[in-house]
C-alpha cells in the first residue's frame, strides 16, 4: 500500500511559491498520475498550496482532470496527434504549439469546436526534444497565430536539460536563447506567459522564474537534485508500506527467491513480504536495498519476485507475521528516501514514484 500525504504536497507548493514570490505563477506538473502518487488528488492539494494552474503530458491526461477541476487552466505540454488534439482541446485544455502544420490543424480543430484555442508557443532551446529550434520560425508561427482568429496565443515557454546539475553552464546558455524569443513573442501577444522552469530550475536561479515556473518533483516532496529533501524544505508525500507475511527460519546455506542468489551464510529468520516487481519494487533492488520492520533496517535479499521479496532478519528476532514494513519513509527514527531507493539503482526519485504499478493501492491521508 501506498500512502499519500496531501498535506505535503500543499505545504511543497507553499514552500515553491514563497520561493517564487507573488508576481510568479506556480503550475503543478500532475503527468503520469502525478509521479505515481494520484493526480487528481494532488492536483486539488496543488490548488490549495498556491498552485493556479495544472500541466500534463497526454490529451487523456488533462481530459480526466477537467472532470475534476472544470475552471483551471491545463495545460498538455507532450506531441498530439490530430485525435489527441481534439481531445485536448474539446477538454479545454491549452496545447504547445512549434509546427506551422499543428498550428493549421489547432486552427481547423478549433473552427469546428466554435471556440479559441489557448496555445503555448515552444522553443527548443537546447533539450533536443520538443519544440521549434530556430527562434526566428517559432516568432513568425507566433506571428501566424496571433493572426488566427481561433487561437489565443497564452504562452511562450521553453524546457532545461541541465537545470538539476548543480554548476552546469548550459541552462543559462538555454535561458539566453529563450530570453529574447519570449520577449520578442511577448510583444506580439503581451498577456502571454513566459515560462520555462522546472522545479530544479526553480530552486536554483530566480532568472529561469518569468511569470510562471512548472515544477513536478517538488510538488511530491522530491528533491531535484538527488539529496535529501529536508535540505531545500521539502516534505515526501509518498510512503510505499507492505507487512512480513511469514517469518521462517533458515539453515546456514539455505536460499532464498528465484535463482538462489542469495544463500544464508548462517543460520538465521527471513521475513517474507508480499510486494514485489509487480507492484514497482524493480528487481535490480534484489541483494541490494533495505526496509524497515519494527523501526530497523534489513538487508532484502535473494531475488525480487513479482510478488514477494524476502529479508534477513538475524539470527534471533522478535519480528513475527503482520509487523509493518516500509519500503519508502519513515518508521521510529529510521527512514528510506525514495532518493536512495533511486541510488541503488543507478536512476532517479522520478522513476521510483512513477513506476509504483496499479495494483498498490493509495491511501490518501491528510
Ligand atoms: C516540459 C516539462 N516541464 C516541466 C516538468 C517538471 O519537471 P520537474 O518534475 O523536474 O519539476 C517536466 C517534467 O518532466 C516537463 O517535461
Amino acid at each position: 500500500m501506498a500512502t499519500i500525504d496531501v498535506g505535503a504536497v500543499e505545504r511543497n507548493c507553499r514552500t515553491l511559491k514563497d520561493r517564487v514570490g507573488d508576481g510568479v505563477e506556480l503550475c503543478a506538473v500532475v503527468k503520469a498520475n502525478g509521479y505515481g502518487h494520484g493526480a487528481a488528488v494532488c492536483a486539488a492539494a496543488a490548488l490549495r498550496g498556491g498552485a493556479t494552474r495544472l500541466a500534463v503530458a497526454a490529451a487523456s491526461e488533462a481530459e480526466d482532470l477537467r472532470l475534476h477541476f472544470p475552471d483551471v487552466p491545463i495545460l498538455v505540454m507532450g506531441a498530439l496527434t490530430s485525435d489527441e488534439l481534439r481531445t485536448a482541446l474539446v477538454a479545454h485544455a491549452d496545447v504547445a504549439v512549434w509546427r506551422e502544420g499543428f498550428r493549421q490543424s489547432c486552427s481547423r480543430i478549433s473552427e469546428d469546436l466554435g471556440r479559441m484555442a489557448r496555445v503555448h508557443v515552444k522553443l527548443d532551446s537546447g533539450m533536443g526534444r520538443l519544440g521549434e529550434r530556430d527562434p526566428d520560425r517559432l516568432i513568425e508561427l507566433a506571428r501566424a497565430c496571433v493572426e488566427d482568429q481561433r487561437m489565443d496565443v497564452v504562452g511562450v515557454w521553453t524546457h532545461f536539460a541541465t537545470a538539476d546539475e548543480e554548476g552546469d553552464d548550459y541552462m543559462a546558455e538555454q535561458l539566453s536563447r529563450f530570453a529574447p524569443v519570449a520577449e520578442a513573442v511577448r510583444e506580439l501577444a503581451p498577456d502571454c506567459t513566459v515560462h520555462a522552469a522546472n522545479s530544479a530550475a526553480t530552486l536554483r536561479d530566480a532568472a529561469t522564474h518569468f511569470d510562471m515556473v512548472r515544477c513536478g518533483i517538488a510538488v511530491y516532496g522530491l528533491d531535484p537534485f538527488g539529496r535529501d529533501p529536508a535540505e531545500r524544505g521539502l516534505e515526501p508525500a509518498l510512503e510505499l508500506h507492505s507487512y512480513v507475511a511469514d517469518v521462517k527460519r533458515f539453515e546456514r546455506g539455505a536460499s532464498a527467491g528465484y535463482g538462489r542468489t542469495w544463500q544464508a551464510p548462517d543460520d538465521t529468520w527471513v521475513g517474507v513480504l508480499p510486494i514485489g516487481y509487480g507492484d514497482g519494487v524493480r528487481r535490480g533492488l534484489s541483494n541490494n536495498a533495505e526496509v524497515l520492520v519494527a523501526g530497523r533496517r534489513y538487508p532484502l535479499v535473494g531475488t525480487v519476485s513479482m510478488d514477494n521479496i524476502t529479508i534477513d532478519l538475524g539470527s534471533e528476532t522478535d519480528v513475527e507475521p503482520g509487523a509493518p514494513a516500509v519500503l519508502i519513509g519513515p518508521q521510529g527514527s529510521e527512514r528510506i528516501l525514495a532518493e536512495g531507493v533511486a541510488n541503488r539503482l543507478d536512476t532517479i526519485n522520478y522513476e521510483v514514484t512513477c513506476g509504483i504499478s496499479q495494483r498498490v493501492p493509495r491511501e490518501v491521508i491528510e
